[in-house]
């Protein structure tokens, strides 16, 4: 059981708890005979669900948003808004974030500071190859496209709105050396590139490592914005002052 909860994605495990701590919460009210406001029965659905998550080791920040639900769920009904409205909002979630449920990636940007972190790293005239996983709306891209004419630039991007905004970007922006796929980071060939840049979050970084390793020539780059790879050092960190205080790491392979 434990290890089928390991393999599931903590929105899916939060999701079971919510149903869970619903049905508990109905069988207690039951048993005892008690009639509650719609709202009182929220609270303690979502304390129960809380309750839940503390024990099946959902990060922290799910507590609150696993108590906070229920209630917020009740208090959104008794505004009346429009069913369309919410199906609305779901529908443009789902292109801006489509599978982050699963893979834990959401869609944050890379900071100016970053890009200009990135240009002094590539090579000033001979052409090379860099990909970016994951590329967004393709702000590094074209940035890079526009510094370094005699590069060239790919990027891979799941999420079909970012997509579409990155390939419109490049498409009517005359970006020549430049290309975007909407596609899966994990069916890239690596071994193309001279460079490979990544923005995701802790969570693939382990098989991303295992997978640049496998495919990436000897001599070539990997560099990843902000997230590490478990115990494996990186050769250089460069420090941007932005917003977030960003690192680049980079490793030679
Ligand atoms: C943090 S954003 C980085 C965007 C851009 N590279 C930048 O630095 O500004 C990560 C992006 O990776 C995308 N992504 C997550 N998992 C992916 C996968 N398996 N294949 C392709 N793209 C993925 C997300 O949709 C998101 O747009």
């Amino acid at each position: 059981m434990s290890s089928l909860l390991e393999r599931l994605p903590p929105s899916v495990i939060a999701l079971l708890l919510q149903i869970a701590a619903f049905l508990l919460t109905t069988l207690g009210i039951r048993l005892l005979g008690l009639q509650l406001a719609p709202l009182l029965f929220a609270l303690l659905c979502g304390g129960m669900s809380a309750l839940l998550s503390q024990f099946a080791g959902l990060a922290r920040w799910w507590l609150f948003i696993q108590f906070l639900f229920a209630p917020a769920l009740v208090l959104m009904l008794a505004l009346h808004i429009p069913p369309g409205f919410f199906l609305a909002a779901f529908l443009l979630m789902l292109v801006v974030y489509w599978s982050t449920f699963r893979t834990q990636v959401p869609l944050y940007l890379s900071s100016n500071k970053v890009w200009q972190a990135l240009e002094s790293r590539l090579p000033a005239a001979q052409p090379f190859s860099l990909v970016d996983l994951g590329s967004g709306i393709g702000g590094v891209l074209t940035h890079l496209a526009q510094t370094h004419p005699h590069g060239r630039f790919d990027g891979v991007e799941a999420a079909p709105l970012p997509f579409l905004w990155s390939w419109l970007r490049i498409r009517f922006g005359g970006f020549g050396n430049c290309s975007v796929h909407w596609g899966s980071l994990w069916d890239s060939d690596l071994s193309q590139y001279d460079v490979v840049f990544a923005y995701l979050s802790p969570v693939p970084m382990q098989a991303l490592w295992s997978k640049a390793r496998q495919e990436m020539r000897p001599g070539s780059l990997f560099i990843s914005n902000t997230f590490a790879v478990p115990d494996h050092p990186p050769q250089e960190t460069i420090s941007v002052e932005d917003l977030h205080h960003s690192q680049l790491y980079l490793w030679r392979m």
